[in-house]
Parts: structure tokens; C-alpha cells; sequence
């Protein structure tokens, strides 16, 4: 972690970001998403770097007392490193210092991995959304309440 930079996401990184969705998920976000992202109110958008390449990045949502983390990636050889953990507790710092009370997210069903690092981090299976991603696959719902 220590030649790894965590920043706030900017126009620059949107190639490398996109790169890693493509890799990452399979029904990747456009890259334009991602573009109008950096703008929209209410974000908080990571990066992390290595050598100021795009290895993993976070892209959250926030309204009142309410964060969504839309996406989470590290690139395949950069796992198990503790980056993604990285990026999640800026968020969790972010939202204590916002007063945000919970922090949700939505994970594949049969993306296991995923869920075992959401649970390390204390988040809870909260209920199932069927159909929920464009090829019907079902989502888990997963939270984190926050120490008020
Ligand atoms: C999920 C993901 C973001 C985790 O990134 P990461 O940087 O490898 O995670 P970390 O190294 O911070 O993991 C911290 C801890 O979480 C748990 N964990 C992470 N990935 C895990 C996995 N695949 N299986 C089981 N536990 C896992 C472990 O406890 C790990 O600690 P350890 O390595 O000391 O055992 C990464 O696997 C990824 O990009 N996956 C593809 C995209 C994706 O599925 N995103 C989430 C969609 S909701």
C-alpha cells in the first residue's frame, strides 16, 4: 500500500477507470456514466494509483443521512492488498464526518467474494432484489449502520 495514491477521481482517470469496469463486471457502466458521475452532486469518487496508473477505484452517492457505494473495483493482480478495503474506509470516514448514518450497497447473488469483504467490513445482508441487474441475475442488498 505505501507506492499506492488514494485520490479524489478527476477527468484523467475516466480511461483507466473505465478499463478496469470492463475488466471487472459484467455488465460494465458506459464510460459516460462514470463522466457524468465526476460532476453530479453528491458524489465521492476515488481513485487509487500506483505510479499514476488506475489500479481500483470507488464511485459512492450521498444524500442526507444516506451513502450508496454505485461501484468498487481493484484490478485482478492488485487483490488481496487491502486497497479496496482502503477505499471503503474513506468512505466510512467521509460519511462519520457527514453524520451519515447508514452506507448500502447492491452485490451479484452469486458473487461470494464481494460479499465476504462487504461482511469483513461489517455490512449486513439486508434483503434480496431479484432481477435486479440487466441480464436478471438478483442482488443482496448489503448495509453498514454507523456509530450515531
Ligand atoms: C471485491 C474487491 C473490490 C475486493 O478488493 P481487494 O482490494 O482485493 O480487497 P482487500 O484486499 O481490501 O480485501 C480485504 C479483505 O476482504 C476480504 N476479501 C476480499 N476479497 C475477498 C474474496 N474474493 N474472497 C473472500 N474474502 C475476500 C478478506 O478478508 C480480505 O482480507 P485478506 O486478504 O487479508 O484475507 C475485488 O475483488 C474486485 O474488484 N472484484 C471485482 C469487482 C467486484 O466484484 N466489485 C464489487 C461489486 S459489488
Amino acid at each position: 500500500m505505501d507506492d499506492v495514491e488514494i485520490a479524489v477521481a478527476t477527468a484523467e482517470d475516466i480511461d483507466g477507470v473505465h478499463r478496469l469496469e470492463v475488466e471487472a463486471f459484467p455488465s460494465p457502466w458506459r464510460r459516460e456514466f462514470f463522466v457524468s458521475e465526476l460532476t453530479a452532486s453528491g458524489r465521492f469518487n476515488l481513485v487509487a494509483r500506483r505510479g499514476g496508473k488506475v489500479i481500483g477505484y470507488v464511485f459512492a452517492m450521498w444524500f442526507f443521512d444516506e451513502m450508496h457505494v454505485n461501484k468498487i473495483a481493484v484490478t485482478r493482480r492488485e487483490r488481496r492488498r487491502g486497497i479496496a478495503a482502503e477505499l471503503m474506509a474513506r468512505c466510512v470516514e467521509f460519511a462519520r464526518i457527514h453524520r451519515i448514518k447508514t452506507v448500502s450497497l447492491e452485490v451479484r447473488v452469486t458473487n461470494k467474494g464481494a460479499q465476504e469483504f462487504y461482511k469483513m467490513l461489517d455490512f449486513q445482508a439486508t434483503y434480496v432484489r431479484q432481477r435486479y441487474y440487466p441480464d436478471g441475475e438478483a442482488a443482496v442488498v448489503m448495509t453498514k449502520t454507523l456509530p450515531s
